[in-house]
């Protein structure tokens, strides 16, 4: 039986929705908070209460589970590390075959986005623990992108110090499409899956689209680290953000988010959208309301 954890966040919402298309409500989702997934149960879904930060919760919420989707999260990699051991020592007590990890592109170890240590330590301990890890290599998703292009068509700019550095921007449906696939298909144990867009853009690219779109003056404004942080910390913003959005942009201007793979297409049989086509229209949708 497979089990989708942090079944209720956008991913996991995703991730459901394309398991449901394959294999109907054959399958178990674990929630923090029950009562926002009540119109999953509803669906005739069995949903479980399954917060990482508690072991003995965890384990009941796994049960039964021979393949686990086990959903990244957010926080200090301290933090995370110990929520996924949860997940992981719980799978193990009770016999788990495999495990699938939502993990990132930018996963190199020189990497300087801040979720790569916590990516790197825990398939480690996977392998420790005895598990062939299956590794979703997430490429940066389309809707961050979008809400780029959303703050930059109000502000009529984008400012980062990202340079020349490009994304292969992803929808999340289409990850959830190809995870469901490899969540039901076997021989997967063990294996990396990059899944991107099919095409990187820089931000300046983003800005000239966005003005050819809408005919509306957006321009890509590659400032220093420095100018960044001190902007971030000017408008307040709280300093765990300032250092994610600062390791952000200098995980994009090191090259790590522009990866392109044709994976998604090939195991689903329908190639990823464009991220820019994605971002285009959704945007104008933004635009014309
Ligand atoms: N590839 C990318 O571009 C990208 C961008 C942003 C984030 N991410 C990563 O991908 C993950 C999924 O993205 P998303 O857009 O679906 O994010 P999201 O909507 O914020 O969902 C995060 C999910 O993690 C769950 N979660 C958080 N803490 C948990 C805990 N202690 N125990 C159990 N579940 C917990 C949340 O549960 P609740 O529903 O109970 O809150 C939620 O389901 C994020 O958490 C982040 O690590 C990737």
């Amino acid at each position: 039986m497979i089990v989708v954890t942090g079944g209720n966040g956008g991913l996991g919402r995703e991730i459901v929705r394309a398991l449901q298309e394959r294999i109907g409500n054959k399958f178990v989702v674990t929630v923090r908070d029950t009562a926002k997934a009540s119109d999953l149960a509803a669906q005739g879904l069995t949903v479980r209460a399954g917060d990482f930060d508690k072991a003995d919760e965890v384990a009941r919420a796994i049960e039964g589970g021979d393949t686990i989707l086990l959903m990244a999260t957010l926080g200090s990699t301290e933090q995370r590390v110990k929520q996924y051991k949860n997940v992981i020592d719980a799978a193990k007590r009770q016999g788990t075959k495999r495990i699938a990890f939502v993990g990132y592109v930018a996963d190199q170890p020189h990497s300087p986005f801040p979720s790569t240590p916590s990516i790197i330590q825990t398939l480690a301990y996977m392998k420790e623990q005895g598990f062939a890890p299956i590794n979703l290599r997430n490429g940066n998703y389309a809707e961050a992108g979008l809400m780029t292009a959303t703050r930059a068509l109000a502000s009529g700019k984008i400012v980062s110090p990202a340079g020349n550095g490009k994304i292969s921007y992803v929808t999340r449906r289409d990850l959830a499409r190809a995870t469901a696939r490899i969540l039901t298909e076997t021989g997967n144990e063990g294996k990396d899956f990059a899944l991107t867009g099919p095409k990187a853009y820089g931000h300046a690219e983003l800005a000239a689209m966005l003005s050819e779109a809408t005919g509306k003056k957006i321009v890509y404004e590659d400032i220093s680290p420095e100018s960044y942080k001190a902007q971030l910390e000017a408008a307040n913003t709280p300093p765990g953000l300032v250092a994610f959005m600062t390791g952000a942009a200098a995980t994009v201007k090191a090259g790590l988010l522009a990866e392109v793979s044709y994976t998604i297409g090939d195991i689903t049989g329908i190639p990823a959208e464009d991220g820019l086509a994605f971002i285009r229209r959704e945007a104008l949708k933004t635009v014309k309301n």
